[in-house]
């Protein structure tokens, strides 16, 4: 197993360019099950859940290539399984995005259950609803859920939570719907338009994505497209405060400062400078850092993919911060293995009390999931001495060569084989 060895407190200085998003590029492959015809995705991030989505489909009959330069080919010509296997699903939960789409073409799905993982049990119970409203039949049996339609129609769903895969999902199944299907309290996530865009290229009929009521009038065909997936916001997030962190002046270059405007609040509020441009952001650090308190919340609030890279930074920051994580009941893995670097965490219930400065060393520490490992990376550019992050499967899964990008702007890092 892939391990990182950081030697922390070097300055960062330099242009890091931001990568397509992973959250979006997951869909958009999903996606190419509702044509016949070829889907050609550009700007797409090639990670571990990417290369995972690769094996998915290919299972499922498409052809997908990927071509240098990010580009992504697909086509379903013809489909030869409708089933997404237990071995597939448990290393990557995002695969129940197969649901939506599957059941839109051949009336039938078979997708394994997710189950929890390390951040939270994380049920798909209004995927379900959802699919129901539209007219499948839902049975849950031996760790699989399988739906089956005669044929989907419109309906009106109401999201008893807000759910990002879940609206996703539901739009990927309603596009090819019989009518009209309203969906409230819909995800506003940047991830959830783009996929409406990208489907919208193909020909679906969709309103209102980004907002909380999406409606969608169903054709029934969709063709190929040629689509660009949008700047990664969390990986942009994760460099910010690398930035920040580490008291240096970093570019980003590729990205939607949009799509961030409530981390960039949040770290302003901090203490650090953030200048930004249409597509671009610029982070100086190295002023005094004070505490500012953090509620991850559903877009355009704070997101809770940023809550643990955001913890490093309050270790670094005068005063108490109190960060209140909302949306999973389990994702404070990390703060135990920041305290193992020095960090001074307190978690009360969905509240952890972050008392600094402290002075971080670096140590052997184990990442749990994705944020997390990423939050101990930057504990340890922080960090006095040299840490280890063990378990980097967990950061590959969505960042695309992390070390060779921190290392282009200074950082001590190496990838020990
Ligand atoms: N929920 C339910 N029932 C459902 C669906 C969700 O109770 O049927 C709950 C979840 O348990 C959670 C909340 O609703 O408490 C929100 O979950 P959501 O469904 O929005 O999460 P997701 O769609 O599974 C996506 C991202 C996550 C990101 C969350 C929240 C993808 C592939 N994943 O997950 O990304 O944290 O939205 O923004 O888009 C990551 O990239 O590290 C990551 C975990």
């Amino acid at each position: 197993m892939d391990k990182l060895r950081i030697i922390g407190r070097a300055k960062l200085n330099g242009t890091i360019r931001i990568g397509g998003s992973k959250n979006s590029a997951l869909p958009a492959m999903a996606a190419s099950l509702l044509t016949e015809d070829e889907l050609l995705l550009k700007n797409v991030p090639f990670v571990n859940d990417i290369y995972t989505t690769r094996r998915l489909l290919r299972e499922l009959g498409v052809e997908v290539d990927f071509d240098a330069d990010h580009m992504v080919r697909l086509r379903a010509a013809s489909l030869q399984s409708y089933e997404a296997p237990y071995d597939l699903v448990k290393t990557m939960r995002a695969s129940v995005l197969v649901l939506g789409p599957l059941l839109a073409r051949l009336k039938r799905a078979r997708v394994s259950l997710p189950g929890g993982c390390a951040i939270g049990a994380r049920p798909i119970d209004l995927h379900i609803k959802g699919l129901q409203k539209l007219g499948a039949e839902v049975r849950t049996e031996h760790g699989y859920v399988e739906a089956t339609a005669q044929k989907l129609h419109g309906a009106q769903i109401i999201f008893d939570k807000i759910t990002v895969t879940g609206t996703e999902n539901l739009m990927m199944a309603a596009v090819l719907a019989e009518g009209q299907t309203i969906l409230e309290n819909a995800a506003r996530e940047p991830e959830v338009p783009d996929l409406a865009d990208l489907l919208k290229a193909m020909g679906a009929r969709i309103e209102g994505a980004g907002t909380p009521t999406i409606v969608i009038d169903g054709v029934p065909a969709l063709k190929g497209a040629s689509y660009t997936v949008i700047a990664d916001r969390v990986e942009a997030g994760t460099f910010l405060i690398a930035g920040a962190i580490t008291g240096g002046d970093i570019e980003l270059t590729a990205c939607n400062p949009g799509h961030l405007t409530s981390v960039i609040e949040k770290l302003r509020e901090a203490g650090v400078s953030i200048d930004t441009d249409q597509a671009s952001l610029r982070v100086k650090g190295g002023g005094a850092l004070v505490s500012a308190y953090v509620v991850t919340k559903e877009h355009p609030g704070f997101a809770t993919d940023m809550q643990a890279q955001y913890m490093a930074l309050m270790t670094q920051a005068s005063g108490i911060a109190v960060i209140t994580e909302n949306i999973f009941e389990n994702r404070f893995m990390h703060a135990s293995e920041l305290m193992r670097m020095g960090a001074n965490i307190r978690i009360d219930g969905p509240r952890a009390l972050v008392a600094g400065k402290t002075g971080l060393s670096g140590a052997n520490v184990i990442a749990s999931d994705l944020r997390a490992s990423a939050s101990l990376v930057l504990a340890g550019l922080a960090a006095d001495g040299a840490t280890i992050v063990d378990r980097i499967y967990h950061l590959d899964r969505g960042y695309e060569r992390i070390e060779e990008k921190l290392r282009s702007v200074g950082a001590q890092i190496e990838r020990l084989k």
